[in-house]
């Protein structure tokens, strides 16, 4: 199959379910590929499958993020264009500084009992549904993410149903099929609701500042020492719980299945946390939960011997990279003590993902947890995908769990 026919077939139904084959005939085609200039798929000038050459440009500060046309006149593109993921240096210096500030070790390391105590929550609750089947995603893998962001960033516990029905609408909207007006209707206004609802938390925690992401954030905006805006604050904070959240979910509930396909794995985890750490890193490189991003050229230029014309975008699959045969001997086959690069899961480069250390420590602490407690837990039904290319995962998951540890 050529390239045009290889991008219809992924972006069918069929390809959404399963896209693997598709990057397995890209890989044929080699590292980068053109895409012909009237083909249907012509948003974008090559799509780039090879782990180097992805790596290589996402490295490469010159190669840009381009904001969509017409962003401005747009909630939820102003919202994303306001913050770090959606810019390009010297804004994106200027506001990643802030925020790497406050992720620190120490804020990590105190975030630890906090993640033990809402796995031990959703654990409880598991045994309390019992033997009889239920959706592991509705039951741990959704809320152990959201329940550990908001005591992280400092959202009441109470809001989170609220708040997460508007990121949905946001990523909805950002999948490549989504752009309908509908969406963008509902993502706009979902964007609007949010600001609001941030106004609100910010104010109230600048007359009651706590222990969290948002009182610390407060504290050096208005302190004045910072260079961000409360505007710019506000985008931030909505966008970094939108790439902290479906991403997470999707590792848990992307990694399951695997891991419960791998008897011998899971059964040492408990008390093995090298075994654990390798582990999460597999999950990510053989079912990456982003799988798509795009960077821009800075001028006329050539990438692998494929031309491409200054501002036109390049397909970055890097989940496609992560199957690349020449750096992942056996790229299909799940083994969490393999050497090798890491995975282009979280990106490289400038945007290397900011909360990569917030999703290991779930991973590594919750996963053992879970298989100590429930060693018989089974997967009772086929999963299924939620149909998106830009965040892909499982989002239903029948499991039971066949009763807990003696
Ligand atoms: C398994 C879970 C996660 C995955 C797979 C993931 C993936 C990614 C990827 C691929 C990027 C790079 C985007 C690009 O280059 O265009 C990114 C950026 C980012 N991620 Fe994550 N992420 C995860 C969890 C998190 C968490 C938990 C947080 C916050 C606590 C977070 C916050 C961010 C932020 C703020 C950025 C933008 C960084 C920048 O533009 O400089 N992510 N993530």
């Amino acid at each position: 199959m050529d390239v045009t026919q290889l991008l219809t077939r992924l972006y069918s139904d069929e390809g959404r379910q399963d896209p693997y084959p598709c990057y397995a005939g890209l890989h044929e085609l080699g590292p980068v590929s053109p895409v012909p200039a009237r083909a249907e798929h012509r948003s974008v000038a090559a799509v780039a499958v090879g782990y180097d050459l992805v790596g290589q440009v996402l490295r490469d500060p010159e190669w840009y993020k381009q904001p969509p046309p017409g962003w401005q006149e747009q909630e939820v593109l102003r919202t994303l264009q306001t913050s770090m993921m959606f810019v390009n240096p010297p804004d994106h210096t200027r506001m990643r500084a802030v925020f790497a500030k406050t992720f620190t070790p120490r804020r990590l390391g105190a975030l630890e009992p906090a993640v033990h105590r809402v796995v031990d929550g959703l654990l409880d609750r598991m045994a309390d549904a019992g033997e009889t089947g239920f959706d592991f995603v509705a039951e741990f893998a959704y809320p152990m993410p959201a329940l550990v962001m908001a005591e992280f960033i400092g959202i009441p516990a109470g809001e989170l149903d609220f708040y997460r029905q508007r990121v949905e609408r946001i990523d909805e909207f950002l999948d490549v099929a989504g752009k309908t007006p509908q969406r963008l209707a509902a993502a706009n206004t979902a964007a609007a609701e949010l600001r609001d609802f941030y106004a609100d938390l910010i104010a109230h925690r600048r007359r009651q500042p706590g222990e969290d992401l948002i009182s610390g954030l407060v504290e050096a905006v208005d302190s004045g020492d910072v260079g961000l805006s409360a505007d710019e604050l506000v985008s931030n904070l909505i966008v970094l719980f939108n790439a902290a959240f479906v991403t997470t979910v999707y590792m848990f509930s992307n990694g399951l299945p695997l891991l419960l396909a791998h008897p011998d794995v899971a059964a040492a985890l408990p008390g093995d946390d090298a075994l654990a750490r390798g582990t999460v890193d597999e999950i990510l490189r053989l079912e990456a939960p982003v799988h798509f991003l795009a960077r821009a050229a800075p001028r006329d230029t050539e990438l692998g011997g494929v031309p491409v014309a200054g501002d036109e975008n390049v397909l970055l699959i890097i989940a496609a990279a992560n199957r690349d045969p020449a750096r992942f001997p056996e790229p299909d086959r799940f083994d969490p003590r393999r050497p090798g690069p890491p995975s282009l899961a979280f990106g490289v480069g400038l945007h290397f993902c900011l909360g990569a250390a917030v999703s290991r420590l779930e991973g590594r602490l919750a996963l053992p947890k879970l298989l100590a407690r429930f060693p018989r837990l089974a997967v009772a039904e086929p999963p299924a995908y939620s149909g998106s290319l830009f965040l892909r995962g499982i989002d239903k998951l029948l499991v039971h769990t066949g009763g807990e540890a003696a």
